[in-house]
């Protein structure tokens, strides 16, 4: 559509002598045509009622992919577009790699994940991993230089405690054996005891403190811990289909830090406190926050400061973004307005911010050990997918549906929105959901699996082929919103919209058994539709199936 709307956007400027674009031509959809002009837009510029305008372009509008057009309501001018070249067009554009797209070009980092260590991943990581990895997908596609990156968060009083509970309380065969199931035991029953012992919280300090000194014993436990919790991890992300290009750690960057923060404070963006604290107050609204305690200790948000200025400064990344929860929006403006405070590069870095995933069975709170992890979060999700197929030698599917409808259920909804979280939509075989993707793509592609013929724009197209050609035609265009808005629930509507036609289309039509004609216009809208299917599928990360 893309194409059509820039020739009609050239050709109404040159009857007209204006200098309107592309993005003032609209799609319109049944009778009305395929692509419309609201001649209001020129009223004002050309001293002229619209319809009066509307007609000038109609008459002098001279294109040979036209078949008519018509002046409606106040001013709209309707373009009805040739079917077949509106099809060769698309198939055309679609079978090619990228499908037509602009290529973009730029260093980009997608940071996103980024655990803890020491404590397993929950539902809420599911969103985050799930959106990062839709996103950097979408990025390379376009033609960006992707990096990924999870930065883990291995640093800071937290590991203090940690190494404490694990000598005060904690078992060398248990960890041996299980070990994310032990250290999350021992950072509950921590938390259990410090509400009894108010002076653990300085035990815990004093092995923070350790660690940061590097004194042998408490580096090498944290070490191990952090070592542990990587290859547990890794297990999740395999499981979900999702790799990174780097892994680095609130721990690699400590050294920047204590840079950073002394350039804050000669360039007079930080502030000394008498105890010897480090602190930043704003011109905006923001609060002022503390950015090294009085003990020495810097926090999250420094490193993050000397974080920035890495990945820009030296790294050179054009994009910098940080797929990160709502509840760290705080987090990431303070961080911005520093970096900007002390003239650091903040261009093309953004924090992506994303709502919460609540289960209807209640919330979940990691220090009471009442999370709902990932993993259970993903074996429920298989098991119910296993219920659903009807037969044994199907059964090997349960993985990739039951996954491919946890992530379909995540990206479907805006990033911003919440998300609360019903099993029995997300596994449903019908309407919006990762199942109908991948069961509307197996149905297109048994078809062409049958028959040896190519498909071809022959004959008359009927209005369920035509609306669904229209449909697929979009497919360029959305992707590119989906890249600019960072959005990939675009893409997942949209692949559902398209999945809800071509089960009509796969109602009324027959295809093998139609006549020459409509069967290779027929097959030909299906090789398309198995492209855009499976190219969408594989921007949301949902895996495509040969039998369902
Ligand atoms: N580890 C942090 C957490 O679990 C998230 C880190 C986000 N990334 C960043 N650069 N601050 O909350």
């Amino acid at each position: 559509m893309k194409y059509f709307k820039q020739e009609i956007a050239d050709e109404i400027n040159s009857i007209l002598e204006t200098g309107i674009d592309e993005n003032d031509i609209e799609i319109t959809e049944g009778e009305r045509g395929d692509l419309a002009f609201p001649a209001m837009k020129l009223s004002g510029e050309l001293n002229k009622n619209p319809r009066e305008i509307g007609n000038k372009i109609k008459e002098a509008f001279d294109k040979d992919f036209i078949k008519k057009i018509d002046v409606a309501g106040p001013g709209f001018v309707n373009f009805f577009i040739k079917p077949e070249t509106l099809a060769n067009k698309t198939a055309e554009k679609l079978k090619s790699d990228k499908l037509g797209i602009e290529e973009r070009s730029g260093k980009v980092l997608v940071e996103f994940s980024s655990p803890n260590v020491a404590k397993p991943m929950h539902i809420g990581h599911f969103r985050n991993n799930v959106l990062g990895d839709s996103i950097q997908r979408m990025m390379d596609f376009v033609g960006y230089d992707v990096y990924s990156e999870n930065y883990i968060g291995d640093w800071g009083t937290q590991y203090g405690k940690l190494v404490y509970a694990y000598k005060e309380f904690g078992s060398r065969e248990k960890f041996e054996k299980e070990p994310m199931e032990h250290l999350y035991e021992l950072y509950v029953k921590f938390h259990e005891e410090m509400d009894e012992d108010e002076d653990l919280v300085e035990k815990g300090r004093l092995w923070a403190n350790k660690i940061e000194e590097g004194d042998e014993e408490a580096f090498e436990l944290w070490k191990k811990f952090r070592e542990v919790s990587i290859e547990y991890h890794k297990e999740d992300y395999h499981r979900m289909g999702i790799y990174f290009d780097r892994w680095t750690g609130e721990s690699k960057i400590l050294d920047d830090t204590k840079e950073v923060l002394e350039e804050g404070v000669e360039k007079n963006v930080i502030q000394k406190d008498e105890d010897g604290s480090l602190y930043v107050e704003f011109d905006s609204d923001l609060p002022a926050t503390v950015l090294k305690k009085s003990d020495g200790t810097t926090l999250y948000l420094s490193r993050d400061i000397a974080n920035l200025k890495k990945r820009k400064e030296k790294e050179g990344f054009d994009l910098n973004f940080y797929v990160v929860g709502s509840e760290q929006d705080l987090h990431f403006k303070q961080l911005f307005e520093i970096c900007e405070m002390m003239d650091i590069n903040t261009e093309g870095c953004e924090h992506i911010s994303y709502g919460l995933l609540n289960l209807k069975e209640g919330s979940m709170s990691s220090r009471e050990g009442n999370i709902v992890r990932l993993s259970d979060l993903i074996d429920k999700a298989v098991e119910k997918a296993e219920k659903k197929i009807s037969s044994e030698k199907l059964m090997k599917n349960a993985e990739k549906i039951g996954i491919g409808a946890l992530k379909y259920a995540n990206l479907s909804v805006t990033k911003q929105k919440d998300i609360e979280f019903d099993w029995e939509e997300v596994l449903t075989f019908e309407g919006d959901s990762g199942p109908y993707l991948q069961y509307s793509n197996t149905r297109a592609r048994s078809i062409l699996k049958k028959t040896d013929e190519k498909g071809a724009f022959e004959g008359e197209f009927e209005e369920v082929e035509y609306s669904l050609l229209k449909k697929m035609s979009m497919f360029p265009g959305i992707i590119e919103d989906a890249v600019t808005s960072r959005e990939p629930a675009k893409i997942a509507n949209y692949l559902s919209g398209l999945c809800e036609q071509f089960n009509s289309f796969y109602h009324e039509c027959p295809v093998l058994d139609a006549e020459e004609k409509d069967m290779r216009r027929r097959l030909a809208l299906l090789e398309i539709f198995d492209k855009v299917t499976t190219q969408g599928m594989k921007l949301l990360g949902i895996e495509t199936l040969d039998e369902m």
